[in-house]
């Protein structure tokens, strides 16, 4: 099929390649021509593992290519995919700016062209917006009658960032909104290559999935931080707790790794969202409004327990070192980064705070401004005279550093491993006063 994808962003642009990838002709827009001259030369503007490799040969073979000519893609196509961000503003909303601008756009053309086409949704929204917001707009702006003239559909995307390419191609579930049988036979037509059940909803139920899955995630995350916090007073360790609980195929082991808690630009925007859609509803979540309280409150965890233990159990005038900053590894991204509250909080109560991240750096220097916060080239430099260490983010590196390699450099070797990355026998048999999430004594 001929598809059209409107955005260039990470879902917008895996989205297109992965088509490609299967035998679609595609065809990108975005408005940054950097991106367009980046992408036509087969190279991906954003990091996703695989990406590159994947546009340099669909580019070669010309079964993508992209363009500033919203018009003349859409023109070209069957299917029009909005990929375009929706992230969140104020009152736990998203921001539909470029949302609506892309539907008006793609309407404008819609109103020059008799050929059927089907507008695909795949930018995350509140259920009900495409039926009730973006129809409307299609419809006033194109002139023509949505289900007579045009199809319209919602189709979430499922896609982690750094594996985007191989979620893609590897999805549990494939999920098609449609207002109409031949909305949703047209965008089943794309997908009929991949290896997943498909589920047929309408668009809101279908919209409804994509933020309930995401604040699903969320929860279960937040549940295991509390039981974290209980096992580590009980004396019992939560990483065993959670092997025993994930055996139970009902519940899976995915997505219970306790830490400081979950980041990143989706999961608190879309579960804000939700919690925010069930207030006005009258029908507010009571486990949305925890999940949420709870993860704000775990990244402080850290610093309770390097209070405990300091021997004068304050932070102010420490040295304390930060290892990791990114919202988790693999990426730059530090959208929501529990780095950021526990920084903040170390800086406020009168700490030194040293950090390290092997790729994170430059985005930290855009949030932190304080004299008392520097940033360092490697782990080692970070550690160097430190009071205590804060592991934050999983990055591979950190695995590789020995027991010895945290008491020669620091001064007093204590570490937090807020990620759970080392073998805590092994750590305190080696003179390290070694704490971590959900660990007892
Ligand atoms: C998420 C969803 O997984 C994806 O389906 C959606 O489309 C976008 O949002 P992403 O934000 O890329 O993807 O990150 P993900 O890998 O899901 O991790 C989210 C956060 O949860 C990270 O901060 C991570 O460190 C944390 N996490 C994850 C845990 O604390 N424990 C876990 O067991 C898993």
């Amino acid at each position: 099929m001929k598809i059209a994808i409107i955005g260039t962003g990470y879902v917008g642009l895996v989205t297109g390649a992965c088509f490609a990838s299967k035998g679609h002709e595609v065809i990108c827009v975005d408005v940054i021509e950097d991106k367009i001259k980046k992408i036509n030369r087969g190279q991906s503007p954003i990091f996703e593992e695989g990406l590159d490799d994947m546009l340099s040969d669909l580019v070669s073979r010309n079964k993508l290519y992209a363009t500033l000519n919203l018009e003349h893609a859409i023109l070209k196509s069957d299917l029009v995919f909005i990929c375009v961000g929706t992230p969140s503003k104020e009152e736990a909303k998203y921001d539909y700016t470029y949302l609506e601008q892309a539907t008006k756009d793609v309407g404008l053309v819609l109103k020059d062209s008799d050929k059927y086409k089907v507008v695909v949704i795949k930018s995350t929204c509140t259920p009900g917006t495409t039926n009730d917001h973006l129809k409307p707009i299609l419809e006033q702006t194109s002139g023509r009658k949505c289900g007579k003239d045009f199809g319209l559909g919602f189709n979430p995307e499922f896609l982690r960032e750094g594996v985007a390419v191989y979620d893609f191609l590897n999805p549990d579930r494939i999920v098609i909104g449609g207002i109409d049988k031949k909305s949703i036979s047209m965008i089943e037509a794309v997908f009929t290559d991949f290896n997943a059940p498909i589920l047929k909803v309408d668009p809101t139920t279908a919209e409804m999935i994509k933020i309930a899955s995401n604040s699903f995630l969320a929860m279960k995350i937040s549940f295991i931080n509390e039981m974290a916090n209980i096992a580590e007073k009980i004396d019992c360790d939560i990483k065993d707790v959670a092997k025993g609980i994930g055996m139970d195929s009902r519940i899976s082991p995915k997505f219970l790794g306790a830490g400081l808690g979950w980041g990143g630009s989706c999961f608190l925007k879309d579960i804000s969202a939700l919690y925010q859609l069930s207030k006005e509803i009258s029908v507010p979540s009571k486990l949305l409004e925890s999940t949420i309280q709870v993860n704000k409150l775990q990244p402080l965890r850290s610093i309770e327990l390097l209070e405990r233990a300091l021997s004068d159990h304050s932070v102010k005038g420490k040295k304390i070192a930060i290892l990791g900053l990114a919202f988790k590894p693999n990426t730059d991204d530090m959208r929501e980064a529990v780095s950021i509250p526990i920084i903040h909080e170390l800086l406020h109560k009168g700490a030194e705070v040293h950090a390290h991240d092997p790729v994170a750096i430059e985005n930290a220097k855009l949030i932190f401004d304080s004299s008392n916060f520097y940033l360092h080239e490697g782990p080692e430099q970070t550690l160097s005279g430190a009071h205590g260490c804060i592991i934050v983010t999983e990055w591979r590196i950190y695995s590789k550093l020995s027991p010895r390699d945290f008491i020669n450099k620091m001064k007093t070797p204590i570490v937090i491993d807020g990620r759970r990355m080392f073998n805590p026998k092994k750590m305190r048999s080696k003179g390290i006063n070694y704490y971590g999430i959900g660990l007892g004594k």
